[in-house]
């Protein structure tokens, strides 16, 4: 494989101390900064769209984002910087049905990099892997895949009362643990942070990976202080016969209550922009 070209930045005003990248990642990407909060963690999302906002192209064998990006090189090296400085990964049921095999680790989704992604967690303090959660109202879980299964990660499924009652008839593995949510319908993000929250240090890194419902949650809860949000330079379309969302669905923000975000970051390679915006996050009382 060629190696990658260093990304072209156009605009970085991010705040927060530079992590310790390994040379590999700091050439690559630049510094990367995050700001710190007091008393919480700090919530990211990364997703990628085509230029007409499709984030799933819904048809079978290419549901996952490698067609939505084109499988592009540094839209996966970014992916794999953001779970290497990420003490969680979160995603929603829907996702993991789409890629069953998945891990999400940063060595799984851009493999050359391993050593230097493997070096940054180690310098930051943090485990070998960042901790995958699973979100899932219904239970609606193969207890059989790697994510589960393999021990390459340790996993955790935040679910109902009713979906874990149904997760722990399927004989998932006792060292995947199950956090319950009395909820009436979806879980609320808040919920979910607050059952992940103890896991994860005060100052951690929170990553949602999506999909689209999930999103939507997360934003509606206002709990998510950033997107890095690729955008790929192919125009996919929509004809109504499938539902092809955006980063986003299952919730309705404009008019009524806009949610604007702020940039903070544009990188560039080739035809491809990786975008970074903050937006506001909800401040506990
Ligand atoms: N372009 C990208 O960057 C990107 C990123 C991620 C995913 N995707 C694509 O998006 C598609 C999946 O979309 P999706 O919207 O179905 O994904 P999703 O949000 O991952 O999955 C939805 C399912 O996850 C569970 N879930 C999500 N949020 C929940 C909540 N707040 N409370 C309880 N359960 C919750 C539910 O599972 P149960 O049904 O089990 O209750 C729900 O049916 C796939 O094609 C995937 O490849 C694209």
């Amino acid at each position: 494989m060629d190696p990658l070209a260093p990304l072209e930045s156009l605009l970085d005003t991010c705040r927060g101390d530079d992590l310790p990248l390994p040379p590999s990642l700091a050439t690559l990407y630049g510094p990367l900064r995050f700001p710190a909060h007091e008393g919480r963690q700090h919530v990211i999302g990364n997703f990628v769209a085509t230029l007409d906002g499709v984030a799933s192209l819904s048809a079978p064998g290419l549901a996952g984002g490698g067609s939505v990006g084109g499988s592009n090189p540094h839209d996966r090296m970014i992916m794999g910087l953001l779970r290497s400085v990420a003490d969680a990964v979160i995603v929603g049921a829907g996702t993991l049905r789409s890629v069953p095999n998945h891990l999400w680790t940063a060595e799984h989704i851009y493999p050359a990099l391993s050593d230097s992604y493997r070096r940054l967690r180690s310098a930051m303090g943090k485990s070998d892997t960042p901790l995958n959660v699973v979100v899932t109202g219904r239970g609606g879980i193969d207890p059989a895949l790697p994510v589960f299964r393999s021990g390459a990660v340790k996993a955790l499924v935040v679910t109902t009362p009713e979906g874990a009652d149904r997760i722990r008839k399927l004989g998932l593995s006792p060292a995947v643990v199950i956090r319950e949510v009395k909820c009436a319908g979806a879980i609320g993000a808040r919920a979910i942070l607050s059952a992940i929250g103890r896991r994860i240090p005060t100052g951690g890194i929170l990553l949602v990976e999506g999909g689209p419902l999930l999103m939507g949650d997360f934003l509606a809860g206002e709990c998510l202080d950033e997107l890095f949000l690729t955008i790929a330079p192919q125009v996919a379309g929509r004809d109504g016969s499938v539902g092809r969302p955006g980063f986003v669905a299952g919730k309705l923000f404009a008019p009524e209550r806009p949610l604007w975000g702020t940039l903070s970051g544009v990188k560039r390679a080739g035809s491809h922009l990786f975008l970074r915006y903050a937006f506001p996050r909800h401040r506990p009382d």
